[in-house]
């Protein structure tokens, strides 16, 4: 099907989505939304990220797309259900994917996750891990910081090891082997928080497991884009597109990466 697949983030965090799709799915059509003026969303109710995940998914649709990803952790985690019930087209998050596969590399039965302040206080985790295996420990912890670091893109500088090992090093007395980067921006600071947790915690980003599902789903349906036909990719985002453009250059590698600025929801 030649119909894009639309992704959304509140900012720049989506891309480790989205540059996992590409990966997976070279050929296909890719539309994604940073919602860089209303960023950032984890430290908001579970009622205003909803509103603003339906905002979202309203724009994407009105640009014919076929299928949904929610590369936020926090809005998968307060609003997924919810977008599933309003749209009618496949729609998929990025915490079950992760919670799989955290529970699937664990040896310890000790899982450690880290997200914004809202991923972690709707404990959406915890049940979805709970739901896979109930024997399961679970270590949350919210690193309210790390967002604003990834989104001034200082993801591997002196500020970011201070601030990973603040955050990260009671971790280490909780005998976890693995982490979930329950958070599409941590993925830019893998290298920061690896250095900080050593090679014996595994850690788990969602992109991958994420992008996986979508190639899973779209192969089911049979929805796949005709690989003959040119593919396009386009940005949109909700504030001025410079940072967005920057970052997202510095990180997909794509020297041509533009984003266009577009009103969703009155802003
Ligand atoms: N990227 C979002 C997430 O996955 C968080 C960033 C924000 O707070 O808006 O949770």
């Amino acid at each position: 099907m030649q119909k894009a697949i639309g992704i959304f983030d509140s900012g720049i965090g989506g891309l480790t989505v989205l540059k996992e799709i590409v990966a997976a799915l070279p050929d296909e059509n890719i539309i994604y939304l940073g919602d860089t003026a209303r960023v950032p969303y984890g430290i908001r109710s579970a009622e205003t990220v909803t509103r603003y995940s339906f905002e979202n998914t309203q724009f994407l649709l009105a640009q014919e797309i076929k299928m949904l990803v929610v590369a936020c952790n926090t809005a998968s985690a307060v609003s997924l259900e919810a977008v599933k019930k309003e749209f009618p087209l496949p729609v998929i998050g990025v915490l079950e994917p992760g919670a799989r596969a955290a529970v699937r590399t664990t040896r310890t039965g000790q899982i450690g996750i880290i997200g914004t302040e809202a991923t972690i206080a709707s404990k959406a985790y915890e049940k979805a891990i709970a739901r896979l295996d109930a024997g399961i420990g679970v270590h949350s912890l919210a690193c309210p910081l790390f967002v604003p670091l990834v989104e001034e893109g200082w993801t591997d500088n002196d500020v970011a090891a201070l601030v990973a090992r603040t955050y990260l090093e009671p971790f280490k007395a909780t005998g976890i082997d693995t982490l979930v980067l329950g958070c599409t921006h941590y993925p830019l600071l893998k290298r920061v928080i690896g250095r900080v947790l050593g090679p014996g915690i595994t850690l788990i980003d969602s992109a991958t497991e994420t992008a996986k599902e979508v190639a899973e789903v779209l192969g089911k349906l049979k929805w796949n884009k005709p690989v003959k036909e040119r593919t396009v990719r386009k940005y949109f985002v909700t504030d001025t597109p410079a940072r967005f453009e920057m970052i997202g250059k510095r990180f997909l590698g794509d020297d041509l990466l533009r984003a266009e600025q577009v009103k969703v929801g009155g802003v």
